[in-house]
C-alpha cells in the first residue's frame, strides 16, 4: 500500500461525495459509510478479475488514518493483490480530496477485502481471468 497526500497515478473504481444523511453531529463521515464505498468499489475490481458476480466473504482488514468530511471528494482505488482458486483478495485505498479553493489530498483509509466468485445460484465457482 502506498502512503502519500498524492492522487495514485490511476482510474478509481469510485469516486463519491458524503452527503448530510452520512455524516455525525460533527460532521465527520461514519466509518460505515466509507465501508459500504470500499466494499462497493473492491466488488467492481473483483468481478472484473473474476470475469463475473462476486460476493464478499471477509473483510481482513480495515485501517481509519483520517477523518472524512462533509464535502469532501472522496475516491477509491481497488487492486486485486491475490486471487486463488475461487476467491480474489482486493487493496482498496482511499482518498479524500478537501477545501476545492486549496485542495488538500488525504489517504484516509485502506482496507483488504475477499471475494469469492459464485454463479448464478450464488455458488462458488473457480475463476476464469479475464
Ligand atoms: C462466500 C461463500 C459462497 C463461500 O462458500 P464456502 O463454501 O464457505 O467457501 P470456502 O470456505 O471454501 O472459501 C472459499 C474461498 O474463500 C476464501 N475465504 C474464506 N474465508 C475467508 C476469510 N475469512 N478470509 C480470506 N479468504 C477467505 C477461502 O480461502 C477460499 O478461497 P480459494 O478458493 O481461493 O482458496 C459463502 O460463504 C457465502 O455465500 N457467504 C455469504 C456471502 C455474502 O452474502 N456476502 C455479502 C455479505 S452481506
Amino acid at each position: 500500500m502506498t502512503d502519500s497526500n498524492h492522487l495514485p497515478d490511476r482510474d478509481p473504481a469510485l469516486r463519491v461525495t458524503p452527503l448530510p444523511a452520512d455524516v455525525n453531529i460533527h460532521g465527520d463521515v461514519f466509518g460505515g459509510w466509507i465501508m459500504s464505498q470500499a466494499d462497493i468499489a473492491g466488488a467492481i475490481v473483483a468481478e472484473r478479475s473474476a470475469g463475473g458476480r462476486v460476493v464478499t466473504v471477509a473483510v481482513n482488514e480495515f485501517v481509519f488514518k483520517h477523518p472524512v468530511a462533509i464535502g469532501d471528494l472522496v475516491s477509491f482505488y481497488g487492486e486485486a493483490v491475490r486471487v486463488g482458486t475461487t476467491s480474489i483478495a482486493v487493496e482498496v485505498e482511499v482518498y479524500a480530496q478537501r477545501r476545492p479553493e486549496d485542495v488538500e489530498v488525504y489517504k484516509v483509509t485502506e482496507a483488504l477485502i475477499t471475494y469469492v466468485a459464485v454463479d448464478q445460484e450464488g455458488k462458488k465457482r473457480k475463476i476464469r481471468s479475464g
